[in-house]
């Protein structure tokens, strides 16, 4: 009898939030691995918004998940069997994997071994140690340039990418303010991940309410806004610019789940305050990230940055938590615990 395992699989292409009838949760044969090849015990699956977006029939920097194709997630996990010399049975590897509870890998760019001094903590990998400590690193480190004294605001803060993002704006220096849905997301924003403010954008309700809580903590303007979500939020923020501000294009968030993306009316702010507006790919820059994981670790190590996982339990699991990075139900990085370490 072939040992089995279990896969999430695309059934029809969702609109909005994923539905049951979207995916089907199947029992499949663990495959084996062939020449040149591993075979991989997922142990954590990230979730990512991206993960949404391959499931739209449009183009990307990778494809889109195919009808009856498993529902494509970064992962980490173990070799447990290996006919590939880059690997060998017990390495902890990084993969782009998906919704899976085995994967075959290849020595190829899709497969990372896990350096040594992170390998103990599976979900920090995925999570500071991984894309979306890149993608704050390089967001607000190279692209940002936040100063002593500068006010920088963050969208999405207490998400993965935001929470990180606005603790690099705070060791540079800078007064930092986030925006975030609801009062404990806002708690944790400043007292967990030591923000000096967080606008509750749910409670603001659009933009006259947001326009006045920028005002209020952003009395000499916004220097640098680190953008997450797009739409009305980066609207706003576009309204109160400083001088020389510096907008840094992230992600749009509001927009994935209808694929329409609302133009800023306050984009001419822009001209008026000689401002620049700059998007970024963290996969560009792929080669540097042994630069960003050696910066981040080390304001790990000096107790100057804190980083938060929210973890569901079980493969079965995996559809709520993707749907739960637009429902917000995350702080921190959204991961699924799929196997023990
Ligand atoms: N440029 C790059 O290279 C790159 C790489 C990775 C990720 N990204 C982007 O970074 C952003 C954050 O990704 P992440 O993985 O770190 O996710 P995350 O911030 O951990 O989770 C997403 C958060 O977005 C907020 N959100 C969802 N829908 C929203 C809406 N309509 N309006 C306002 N906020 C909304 C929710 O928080 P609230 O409860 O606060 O609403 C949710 O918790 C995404 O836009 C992603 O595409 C970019």
């Amino acid at each position: 009898m072939p040992r089995t395992q279990r896969q999430i699989v695309l059934r029809r292409r969702p609109e909005g939030l994923v539905v049951p009838d979207d995916t089907e949760l199947v029992s499949v044969p663990v495959p084996e691995p062939a020449d040149g090849e591993a075979l991989v015990r997922i142990t954590y699956v990230g979730v990512d918004a991206a993960a949404r977006t391959w499931l739209d029939d449009q183009p990307g920097y990778l494809p889109p998940v195919q009808i009856g194709e498993v529902v494509r997630a970064a992962g980490i996990g173990v070799v447990e069997e290996s006919r590939c010399d880059a690997y060998a049975v017990g390495d902890v590897v990084t993969m782009l994997a998906g919704f899976s509870e085995y994967t075959i890998v290849r020595d190829d760019l899709f497969c990372t071994p896990v350096d040594p001094e992170y390998v103990a903590d599976h979900q920090a990998v995925l999570s500071l140690y991984g894309p979306t400590g890149a993608t704050a690193y390089f967001g607000m480190h190279g692209v940002g340039k936040p100063q002593a004294g500068q006010t920088v605001v963050v969208s999405a803060a207490a998400g993965a990418t935001g929470s990180v993002a606005g603790q690099i704006a705070k060791i540079a220096g800078a007064r930092v303010v986030g925006i975030a849905g609801g009062p404990e997301k806002c708690r944790a924003v400043v007292e967990d991940f030591g923000f000096d403010a967080c606008i509750d954008y749910r409670a603001a309700q659009g933009g006259q309410g947001l326009d006045a809580a920028l005002k209020e903590h952003c009395p000499a303007g916004v220097d640098v806004y680190f953008d997450n979500v797009g739409g009305e939020i980066l609207d706003a923020v576009l309204g109160r610019l400083a001088h020389n501000a510096r907008v840094v294009l992230c992600g749009v968030i509001s927009s994935y789940l209808t694929g329409e993306h609302p133009g800023p009316s306050n984009y001419v702010n822009l001209l008026a305050k000689t401002a620049t507006m700059q998007g970024f790919n963290a996969l560009n820059e792929w080669e540097h990230f042994d630069e960003a994981f050696a910066a981040l670790r080390r304001w790990d190590l000096e107790g100057k940055l804190v980083h938060r996982e929210t973890v569901y339990d079980g493969l079965e699991s995996c559809v709520d938590a993707l749907n739960g990075i637009f429902t917000g139900t995350n702080t921190g990085k959204m991961m699924v615990k799929i196997s023990e370490p």
